[in-house]
């Protein structure tokens, strides 16, 4: 990447996402690769990333979608995705939800009050999906946690005599069982999860499809580990063979990988616009990049991996940096106690000249999709890919200021 990271500021401007073809075709490989005995359908979580041409790269692998809302699914159909490879688990019902259960999307509903409404569409499959909260979550940070009982999504695991005589008066069945709690990378967690999962199999007779969701965790920097997925899906997979030795029912296996897909296959490039010091210990490298690129270190306390490009290719002595960005909030910053909102560290950095480059790592996934755009007015950032050839293209524009201020009107 650093390789190419000046030619393309130079052509592109900064801020700037690069992603990178082979990583991504890598990471889609791995995913392809996870054990399921009786059939395996990967899903790209698209909130990671919704860029078409990533959307397309993986459709042309044999990886389907997980639409977190109607746009995406309409994103992904724009994008070339046929309707039936995209399954919609939504917090909010699309305003056009009988449009796109015509079209061929299938729905997950996540509440008692998302089945009713699929109940009580006028065209419809007779079959549905439903998003459990098995009771139990995990996540990489607190506010990733998206089961147990402090977490809104999904039909509460005790609910199973409302689902049922929903299911009775709307004549539906359930096809797909999902549940994604956010997990670890520990094998065990997975086998518990996995376990949890696949006990709502006994209740749902006539389910052939089990999601597990995503949440395989990916390490950004060195003191983070990954997801191992083929122990993880080992571990799985028995679980699954047991349940046909028991049952005589070969249960279907999805995934819906986000972060494991692209986090790690993306970098954001930026100019060093700045440096400012306050005391002896309190040194600034200021971006032209931010929240309005990358707000996980703020969100989460999330960690990125920096490096400096020296335009000039000197040396220079490393010093300790906090890394900030260009809105004016203090909680705009890079550099950041792990997994701690709001709370600054600084980082280990070579000392740039105003003008050099940073490259930010682990920016494949939640960053172009989550920041903040437009805050402060900043423009939304372009986006390059690098192919496997070297080659490079931009996949989507800076935007313009036009473009910022095109829905706004004058009374
Ligand atoms: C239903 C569902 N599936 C999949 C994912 C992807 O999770 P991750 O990116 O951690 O793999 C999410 C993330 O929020 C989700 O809500």
């Amino acid at each position: 990447m650093k390789n190419h990271a000046i030619n393309i500021a130079d052509q592109f401007g900064t801020p700037l996402y690069i992603y990178n073809e082979a990583a991504l075709r890598q990471a889609a490989n791995e995913c392809l690769a996870f054990n399921a005995d009786f059939g395996l359908t990967v899903r790209f979580a698209m909130k990671a990333n919704p860029n078409r041409s990533i959307l397309q790269l993986f459709h042309s692998m044999g990886i389907q979608i997980d639409a977190s809302s109607g746009y995406e699914a309409e994103r992904a159909m724009l994008a070339g995705i046929p309707a039936e490879n995209i399954l919609l688990t939504v917090q909010e019902i699309p305003e056009n939800f009988q449009e796109l259960i015509n079209a061929g999307v299938e729905f997950n509903a996540c509440s008692l009050h998302q089945l009713e409404a699929y109940g009580q569409l006028e065209r419809r499959p007779n079959t549905v999906s439903i998003r459990i909260n098995p009771g139990k979550g995990s996540g990489q940070f607190p506010g990733m946690n998206v089961g147990g009982p402090g977490a809104g999504f999904g039909i509460w695991h005790e609910q199973i005599k409302q689902i049922q005589e929903l299911l009775k008066r709307h004549n539906l069945s359930i096809q797909r069982v999902h549940t994604h709690i956010g997990c670890g990378t520990d094998p065990e967690i997975w086998t518990e999860v996995a376990k949890i999962s696949i006990s709502f199999m006994h209740t749902f007779t006539k389910a052939t499809i089990l999601n597990l969701g995503g949440g395989f965790k990916v390490s950004r920097v060195p003191e983070e580990k990954t997801a191992d997925l083929a122990a993880i899906s080992t571990k799985v997979n028995e679980i699954l063979k047991k349940f046909a030795e028991e049952t005589g029912r070969k249960i279907h296996l999805e995934i819906e990988p986000g972060s494991y897909l692209s986090a790690n296959t993306g970098h954001l490039l930026s100019s060093v616009i700045d440096l400012v010091q306050t005391t002896e210990e309190h040194k600034f490298i200021k971006l032209n990049s931010g929240m309005t690129e990358l707000i996980r270190p703020a969100m989460y306390g999330a960690q990125h991996p920096i490096e400096i490009i020296r335009k000039d290719q000197q040396e220079s002595q490393e010093e300790n940096f906090y890394v900030v960005g260009h809105c004016c909030e203090t909680s705009d910053t890079f550099t950041v106690k792990k997994d701690v909102r709001g709370q600054l560290e600084t980082r280990r950095l070579p000392r740039p000249e105003i003008g050099d480059l940073a490259i930010i790592g682990g920016v494949g996934g939640y960053c172009s999709s989550m920041a903040t755009i437009n805050y402060n007015s900043f423009p939304q950032a372009a986006e390059v890919m690098v192919h496997e050839d070297g080659t490079y293209k931009l996949i989507r524009r800076r935007q313009s200021m036009d473009q910022m201020l095109q829905n706004e009107v004058s009374p």
